[in-house]
């Protein structure tokens, strides 16, 4: 994949930053260890003057929201169950880095040759150390803490983020978003996302566990969310335990379980997209 970053009138500062800031995190990420497979690897990155060149593993299964819309219709609960679970496990597995993704969205996650999830785009990661002075991520996945311009933040921004993705899969739209992107329209949005769960509706089946689970996912308060008391930084801790037992995910084996049938993929060789 190429990123095109350098020499263009037509990019701006934050692009610049983006890609040099993803070729570091990936540099920060460590393929050898356990866990690694919920990513897509990186090989190598290098640049002349008008690219920046990154080579990473071929997710053949393009996105999750091309996925999606290939089939035009949103998935029931046991569908989501599989995505939204190893979305997770990649969660673990970079918090235990101490990495934060930062930007998790359905574009951002990639599905491979067997229908297994692959996360991708680390251009507005952060490590907890190096945060930032501008929030990068996207807005309708940005949790209200960050919406409300409170300075402090940690890794359960990735964990509410999570329960919007769930949110858009079941529903087949975000839970906050807007028709334009003019500014009176994104004070507007930044507003609704402030205001939190309260005031949107839920399509009728988006229910039971599912609602629960997301809803926990996206509570207002950082140090309520499900997933604040998952593991951050440490290394020997992948499992993020606290998501995981949920109800939403009893009786789930994920050493067996499989991509759901109806979003199978039948590809007819190696560099067959489907497309
Ligand atoms: N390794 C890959 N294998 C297959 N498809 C990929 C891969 N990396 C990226 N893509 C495709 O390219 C899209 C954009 O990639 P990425 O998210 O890394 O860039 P971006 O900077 O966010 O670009 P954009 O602003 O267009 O989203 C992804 O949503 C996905 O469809
Ligand atoms: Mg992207």
């Amino acid at each position: 994949m190429r990123k095109q970053v350098l020499a263009e009138d037509s990019i701006d500062g934050d692009d610049i930053w983006r890609a040099n800031n993803e070729v570091k995190l990936y540099r920060a990420i460590d393929k050898n260890i356990d866990g690694a497979q919920w990513i897509a690897t990186p090989y190598s990155c290098f640049q002349d003057a008008r690219n920046l060149y990154m080579f990473m593993e071929f997710a053949q299964g393009g996105n999750l929201r091309d996925l999606t819309g290939r089939y035009g219709r949103v998935l029931t609960s046991d569908e989501a169950r599989f995505y939204v679970g190893e979305i997770a496990q990649g969660l673990g597995y970079i918090h235990s880095l101490g990495i934060i993704h930062g930007d998790l969205k359905l574009e951002n996650v990639l599905i491979d040759g067997t229908g297994h999830v692959k996360l991708s785009d680390f251009s507005c990661a952060m490590t907890m150390d190096a945060i930032p002075e501008l929030w990068h991520g996207t807005i309708e996945y940005t949790p209200p803490e960050i919406a409300k311009f409170r300075g402090y933040f940690d890794h359960t921004v990735d964990w509410y983020a999570l329960g919007v993705l769930m949110f858009d899969l079941m529903a087949g739209h975000l839970p906050f978003w807007t028709a334009n992107r003019s500014p009176e329209e994104r004070v507007k949005l930044r507003r609704q996302v402030t205001k939190g769960l309260c005031s949107i509706r839920w399509p009728s089946h988006v229910q039971g566990q599912a609602k629960y689970f997301i809803r926990r996912l996206m509570r207002r308060d950082p140090r309520k969310r499900l997933g604040a008391n998952c593991p951050f930084g440490i290394a020997s801790l992948r499992e993020p335990t606290e998501v995981l037992s949920h109800r939403f995910f009893d009786g789930v084996d994920w050493d067996t379980i499989q991509p759901p049938e109806s979003y199978a993929w039948n590809f007819h060789s190696e560099d067959d997209t489907a497309a």
